[in-house]
């Protein structure tokens, strides 16, 4: 052979080492990203794919049998907002009335807003508070009814149940009706076992604050660890509800 196809012998030998290491070593690093990395970029990766598309599914695939499982079992959110409202639907003006008018045009109690803001912050669940038989829209006849069944210590049937036995941390919000919680909230924590779980109470009212709810909430719950951190918003205060509960929230 002569020198010269020895050096071009020599030069293609050089360049197919150099291409097999490289491949060999982006193998490896796949590997070990595959074998090792597999928690974080496997949660990452089946999140994006469940609303993405199926070249970017297949591709987690790809990354083994735990991404499938990640895939099938979620984690479930562990807060919850859980609330009672009434929007009124007469005399609805942010600054002095029982319920908010949004900019929208949406009708909305003052404490779904509040719920709303609370769950755009934290994350989490929500669950609305509801009784089979609904309040009237109007503000005086609520009022009136409110007062009844207060007086007969009524527990109003609820619409809805829960399984609170995910949630760590609940948020529950009421309005102050008569100096207490609407007769609907005894029932929810009459049925419901807050043990063990962190309840962060927000209270809107006109005027009376959270009056002795707090208390009313840990005698009903005494395995719960409710926060004294109250967060209480008058119907003056809902126009600063975003900043108020951001502050609240942490
Ligand atoms: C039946 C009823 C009773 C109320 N009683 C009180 C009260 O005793 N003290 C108070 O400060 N506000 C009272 N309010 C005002 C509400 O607490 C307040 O309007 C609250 O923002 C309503 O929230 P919502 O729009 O989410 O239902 C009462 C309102 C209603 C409808």
């Amino acid at each position: 052979m002569s020198m010269k196809n020895k050096r071009i012998i020599t030069a293609i030998l050089g360049i197919l080492c150099a291409v097999t290491a490289a491949s060999c070593s982006g193998s490896n690093e796949v590997n070990s990203y595959t074998m090792g990395a597999v928690g974080e970029t496997v949660s990452e990766t089946a999140a994006a794919s469940q609303s993405e598309t199926s070249s970017q599914t297949s591709a987690a695939e790809t990354t083994g049998e735990t991404v499938s499982e990640t895939e099938a079992a979620p984690a479930k959110a562990t807060i919850l907002v859980a609330y009672f409202s009434n929007p009124q639907t007469d005399s609805t003006d942010a600054d002095t009335s029982a319920s908010r008018n949004l900019e929208s045009g949406t009708l909305k109690g003052n404490v779904e807003y509040a719920a709303e803001l609370i769950q755009a912050k934290v994350g989490g669940d929500m669950f609305r508070i509801e009784t089979v038989e609904p309040y009237p829209a109007a503000y005086d006849p609520t009022i009136n009814q409110a007062l009844d069944e207060q007086r007969a210590n009524a527990r109003p049937e609820l619409k809805n149940s829960i399984d609170l036995s995910g949630y760590d941390t609940i948020y529950l919000g009421y309005p102050n009706w008569w100096g207490d919680m609407p007769m609907a909230l005894y029932t929810f924590l009459e049925q419901n076992d807050l043990s063990g779980k962190t309840v962060n109470v927000f209270v809107c009212h006109g005027g009376s604050g959270a009056s002795a709810t707090l208390s009313t909430v840990k005698s009903l719950q005494p395995g719960a660890n409710v926060s004294d951190n109250v967060l209480t918003l008058y119907w003056t205060d809902i126009p600063d509800a975003p900043a108020k509960i951001n502050e609240w929230t942490g």
